[in-house]
């Protein structure tokens, strides 16, 4: 699970106790990935995931590109604040974990508005014709990753 960098014990309690009710599909995909072991790591916080939907919710943002999904916590949580006729593209190269996100999607009612694309992000953002995102969320390290940005940077100057 995703760590909060220099936020203390309490700010972190305060935020939890305080912040926004998850839905209870995140609740259960938080609970899934507690399951996994330590591949858990890979999800985002629970304040970084009230944190997305809060910049969505008030940012009159309707279209997202999403690379790296995982089991969709930081899709859903972007996705439940977004207007009905808010779009999220989510790239992610697993098709065990997207399988997964897709599943929890469909039980938030959220999957009209979330196009996965399993592949990796490279050749998926050489394809994407559409260079009208509002907002582009990277949550993926990897080797390319000087390659991917020069990519986003290619897309938002089209
Ligand atoms: C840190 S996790 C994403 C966590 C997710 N945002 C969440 O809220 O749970 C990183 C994800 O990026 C994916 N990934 C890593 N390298 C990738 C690449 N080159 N192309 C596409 N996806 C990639 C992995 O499969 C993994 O699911």
């Amino acid at each position: 699970m995703g760590s909060d960098l220099k936020i203390s014990t309490k700010i972190q309690d305060y935020i939890l106790n305080n912040g926004l009710d998850l839905h209870p599909v995140q609740k259960e995909i938080i609970s899934h990935n507690e399951s996994l072991g330590d591949i858990k790591r890979m999800q985002i916080s629970i304040s970084q995931s009230q944190f997305l939907h809060l910049i969505v919710k008030t940012s009159n943002v309707k279209k997202i590109l999403e690379i790296g999904t995982f089991t969709g916590l930081s899709a859903l949580s972007m996705s439940l604040a977004l207007p009905e006729d808010g779009r999220i593209i989510a790239l992610d190269k697993n098709q065990e974990t997207n399988e997964i996100a897709i599943k929890f999607f469909e039980k938030a009612k959220q999957s009209h508005k979330i196009q996965t694309i399993i592949k990796p992000a490279l050749e998926s953002l050489s394809e994407i014709k559409e260079n009208d995102f509002d907002l582009i969320f990277i949550d993926v390290m990897f080797y390319g990753m000087v390659k991917l940005l020069m990519k986003i940077v290619m897309i938002k100057s089209l």
